[in-house]
């Protein structure tokens, strides 16, 4: 069956006391509506309409940015749900199919509730849930299988508040007679707005049918309204994201524990530690281990490659068996190819250390290129920033890096050759070549037995100077 969805997200959302729209508030990363549009688009629907209102160029932006073909319909003043699907009516002129309406702020709505409201025949289709604590919601006043009413929080008696079965604001409508049936719907209630809820008692009164649909749980139609919920829908979602990486075979320690965004991917038997975040658009291949303490985000990584704990990385690519950390920063632009390896306390930034690479401690390479094989010292540093600009450091295969060894970029180390410890390369190294640059040690022979017995005569071992 072919259905359009339009989804509510005009509201202020007033109980968020926010700058930023309703809507728009992340939960793991992303806006709540971005959680509604991708389950009506895996619904299958045939079009995706949302009414827009409240900063509306910002929720405008964001939709443009994430699901160009999404259409936005503004809804000038926002004086309730029903008054804001009549936004969309002009946009839906002569559409006489199906109508799924969706609330911006129910962002856990699964595919497949939107797929079976949509196919529930009746001209109004509700569904709705029983909530543990109904609080807030609109009650579904019933008369057997038969509803009667949907009731606002803020117009029920305490008898009807004392029911539990509430409205989940998700509906599918038969269009033409939506909006037929919004011409008479007013707003004399509690909060002086025009109720969608309301327009069931209208298609009562025209004998269309009105079919109820409880759904399975309530946790997947939660309404967020507040900074709470979103932490309570947050923790749903991410068991949600977790559960199914575990069943496809990913391992976690301490899952609690685990921060994960909804677009981040996890191949087969690989070990996840908590706590641990992934972000953004991470991909991390089979056979992988992630120690725990890493905030990973945006970044590619393949099979068989161990993270150990503490490790912070961004927009990185780590090659198959390519090892980091404990304790290192892999900022933009780096690439680790197989089998390299980046240790502890080692910063990089476009950096791209080709197969092999080894740079196990203490050191800075940033805009370089470092050939197969090749050993960094610890303590290197590529100084590729002389206060004005970025300049690069290119090493070649199988350089010895001595320890403590500065690059002034820009600089180029040919293939095979050495730095000494504690050298600042300043000039191009050519190939085969031992670089030393450093000052050259002098000794007095003989000179430390006279240092000693000055200390000897000394009182209580100190110095003259230091008493
Ligand atoms: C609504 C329902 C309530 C239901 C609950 C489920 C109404 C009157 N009440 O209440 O029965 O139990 O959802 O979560 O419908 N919006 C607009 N324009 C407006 C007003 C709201 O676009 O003028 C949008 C909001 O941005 C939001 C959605 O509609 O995404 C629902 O509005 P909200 O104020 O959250 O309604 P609730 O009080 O939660
Ligand atoms: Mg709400």
């Amino acid at each position: 069956m072919t259905f359009k969805v339009l989804i509510l997200a005009a509201g202020k959302g007033t109980r968020f006391k926010s700058n930023l729209p309703k809507v728009l508030h992340p939960l793991l990363g992303k806006p709540m509506l971005w959680y509604v549009v991708k389950a009506a688009r895996e619904a299958g629907a045939e079009e995706v309409i949302v009414v827009v209102g409240h900063q509306r160029e910002r929720v405008e932006e964001f939709l443009r940015r994430e699901f160009p073909d999404v259409i936005a319909v503004y809804q000038k003043e926002q004086l309730g749900t029903g008054h804001a699907v009549m936004a969309a009516e002009e946009r839906l002129s002569g559409y006489r199919g199906r109508l799924v309406v969706l609330n911006g702020d129910s962002p856990l709505i699964l595919p497949e509730d939107i797929r079976r409201i949509a196919e529930t025949p009746g001209d109004m289709v509700v569904l709705t849930a029983k909530a543990p604590d109904p609080t807030g919601y609109g009650r579904v006043i019933r008369d057997d299988s038969e509803v009667l009413k949907i009731v606002e929080e803020k117009d029920a008696t305490e008898e009807e508040k004392r029911i539990s079965e509430v409205n989940t604001g998700i509906y599918a409508f038969d269009a033409a007679k939506l909006f037929d049936a919004l011409k008479e719907l007013d707003n004399k209630n509690a909060q002086g707005e025009y109720y969608l809820p309301d327009v069931l008692k209208i298609f009562k009164k025209r004998d269309y049918s009105v079919v109820p649909v409880i759904s399975k749980d309530f946790e997947s139609v939660m309404g967020v309204n507040n900074r709470y919920e979103l932490s309570v829908a947050e923790k749903i979602l991410k068991n949600r994201l977790i559960k199914k990486l575990q069943l496809s075979g990913v391992t976690f320690h301490n899952p609690n524990s685990v921060y994960i965004e909804p677009e981040v991917e996890v191949g087969r038997e690989t070990v996840i530690c908590g706590p641990s975040y992934l972000r953004g658009k991470t991909k991390i291949g089979q056979n992988c281990y992630v120690g725990p303490f890493c905030d990973i985000a945006d970044s590619e990584i393949e099979n068989g490659v161990t993270v150990e704990s503490h490790c912070w990385i961004r927009r990185t690519v780590l090659k198959s068996g390519s090892s980091v950390g404990p304790f290192a920063k892999l900022r933009e632009g780096t690439v680790l190819e197989e089998e390299a390896r980046v240790g502890t306390f080692v910063e990089t930034k476009k950096a791209y250390l080709e197969k092999g690479v080894k740079a196990n401690h203490l050191s800075y390479l940033g805009d370089c290129r470092i050939g197969e094989g090749t050993n960094v010292g610890a303590g290197t540093i590529t100084c590729n920033y002389d206060g004005f600009n970025k300049w690069k450091t290119e090493i070649g295969k199988d350089v010895f890096v001595g320890s403590n060894t500065l690059f002034i970029a820009p600089v180029k180390v040919g293939d095979g050759s050495i730095t000494a410890a504690g050298s600042v390369i300043t000039e191009d190294v050519p190939e085969n070549t031992l670089a030393v640059a450093r000052a050259k040690q002098v000794n007095y022979v003989g000179k430390a037995s006279v240092i000693k017995e000055r200390k000897r005569r000394v009182k209580g071992g100190h110095t003259e100077e230091n008493r």
